[in-house]
Parts: C-alpha cells; sequence; structure tokens
C-alpha cells in the first residue's frame, strides 16, 4: 500500500472476491456468451489451460461447448479457486476439470502441457501481462491454439452524455491503473501475443453498439454495465474516489439513457486468436 494524491493505492484486484462479486461474474459470463465465445473454436483440442479462471464461470461454458475437451483453470486467488470447485464439482468428479490457485506469471504445469489456452477479462488485472503471456506460451505445445477476449475501456460512448457515469468511470479506470492494472489492455495485446512469440496472431474490435431500435437488448445491456460499473463501489468508496452522491446520479443517468429516443450505447473490446 501506497499514498498517492492523498488517496490509499492498494495493489490488487479491483473488483474484490466477495460472494456477491463471484455471483455477478456467472451472470455476466451467461450475458456476454454469444459475445465471449463466437469463433472461439477448441473443436480440435483435447486439454485446455484457462488462466484467471475465476469462479469457473467461463470454464462451464467450455465445457459444454467443446464436449471433449479437459480444462485446466487456474487464478491467484485461493478465494474464486475454492468458489469455482464448488460450481464446477461435477466435471472435476468426472475427470474433465481440474484447478489450481497459481500465479499466471508462474505456471505450476511442465512444458508443453496443453494444445488449448483461453482468457478472459484478465490481463487488464495484471501487472506483468507480457510475462504472463510468455509463462503461457511455455505450458503450450506448437500450434496449441489461444482464444481471448479483453477490456478496452476508453471506447465507451454514451448519447446523450452522462457526466456522473463519466467522473465514475475515471475514478473506476484510475483505481485500476493505481493497482497496476491496465483498463486500455485491449488494443496493446496484439502486440503483447507476438512479442511473447506466438505466431498467427489476430484481433478483432468487437463493438457492441446498443440504441433504441432494440429496446430490450439496449436496456439490458445498460443493466449489465451499471452491476458492472457497481461492483467496484465499495472499492471506490473506500478510497474516496466517488462518494454517494455520485453513485445515485450515475443510478439516474443509466435510467434516463435507458428511456432517451436518442439513447446509445457503445463500447469496443478487443477479441484475440493465435497459435503457439
Ligand atoms: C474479471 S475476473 C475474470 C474471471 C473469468 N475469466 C471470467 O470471465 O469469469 C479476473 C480474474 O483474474 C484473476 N487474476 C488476477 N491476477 C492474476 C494472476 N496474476 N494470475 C492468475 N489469475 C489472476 C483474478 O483473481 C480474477 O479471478
Amino acid at each position: 500500500m501506497a499514498m498517492r494524491n492523498g488517496r490509499t493505492q492498494t495493489r490488487g484486484y479491483i473488483h474484490g472476491y466477495s460472494r456477491a462479486e463471484q455471483e455477478r461474474l456467472a451472470a455476466q459470463s451467461r450475458f456476454l456468451e454469444p459475445m465471449v465465445f463466437s469463433g472461439v473454436d477448441f473443436s480440435r483440442q483435447t486439454r485446455v489451460l484457462e488462466i484467471g479462471c475465476g469462479v469457473g464461470a467461463q470454464t462451464q461454458i467450455l465445457l459444454r461447448r467443446f464436449p471433449k475437451i479437459f480444462v485446466q483453470g487456474v487464478d491467484v486467488s485461493p478465494a474464486q479457486i475454492s468458489r469455482a470447485r464448488e460450481n464446477l464439482a461435477r466435471p472435476i468428479a468426472q475427470g474433465r476439470a481440474d484447478l489450481r490457485v497459481a500465479d499466471g506469471e508462474r505456471l505450476p504445469f511442465a512444458d508443453a502441457s496443453f494444445d488449448g489456452a483461453f482468457f478472459c477479462w484478465v490481463l487488464e488485472h495484471l501487472q506483468k501481462p507480457q510475462a504472463v503471456l510468455k509463462e503461457l506460451r511455455r505450458v503450450l505445445k506448437p500450434g496449441a491454439r489461444v482464444f481471448g477476449i479483453e477490456v478496452q475501456n476508453e471506447s465507451l460512448y454514451l448519447y446523450p452524455e452522462c457526466p456522473a457515469v463519466a467522473a465514475y468511470w475515471k475514478e473506476y479506470n484510475d483505481a485500476q491503473r493505481a493497482m497496476g492494472g491496465d483498463p486500455c489492455v485491449g488494443a496493446k495485446t496484439g502486440n503483447l501475443l507476438r512479442q511473447a512469440g506466438f505466431k498467427d496472431v489476430r484481433v478483432c474490435a468487437w463493438t457492441r453498439h446498443y440504441d433504441q431500435r432494440d429496446r430490450l437488448a439496449f436496456k439490458r445491456m445498460i443493466d449489465y454495465w451499471q452491476r458492472l460499473l457497481l461492483s467496484v463501489a465499495p472499492q471506490l468508496l473506500a478510497a474516496g474516489r466517488v462518494d454517494q452522491k455520485l453513485i445515485r446520479e450515475m443510478k439516474r443517468e443509466h435510467a434516463r439513457l435507458k428511456s432517451h429516443p436518442q439513447g446509445v450505447f457503445f463500447y469496443t473490446p478487443l477479441k484475440f486468436s493465435a497459435r503457439r
């Protein structure tokens, strides 16, 4: 912990490991499944490593979509792995999955142990994403397939303007940077993969653009987004970055946005594929 600009800076994971946050991750994986898994193909793989598997939410989807694979999940947090063990009790008992507490920078596996790898909303939290990608490469077989998706938080555009959301979003992203993460890692990940030695690196800007043409989808995306933003509220409040007034105003702006005839939500995460 250190002090900067009068604020406490804590290295760690911005969303925290509360039960409510773990449930949010599960709900998020179901909501975003069509986007996250479009183009992901492990139909020729047998052993897939998932880095930063959290509570096993994406692991469950991987196992359902690709019934022949074994998934090895790793996460740096014992709390996440403990919850993932509950969520994946059946595939673990069936020998289709295994979970380990491990830092992506030091994977407890021999060279060339896997023929596939997956990461989702993880690199943004790492202080050394390059080191994790190099370590990932070490444990993959030549030709192994890698798929990933990461954030690009500066791509967010809302219309009409939402000043309270923008103020809160700035604090959210500044807090993540102060923890050593990178809320704009998405646009950099193509270079990071190439420099870590991966081949056939492909990057796709996966813009999510919602407006009143599909009112229900627009409303659902804003509800999802608000839950994401509020997931870091306890940490932002504790650090003095936001106050309850800003949070109330942010909620009012989201409510107005949903019913505004010109309302727009626009955000671009980045998707990746590569080979070892
Ligand atoms: C936003 S969660 C995403 C979890 C999962 N991929 C999903 O989409 O549901 C990011 C996860 O990365 C984990 N993580 C952060 N730093 C890590 C590291 N150095 N090595 C492994 N996991 C890490 C966190 O503990 C957290 O569970």
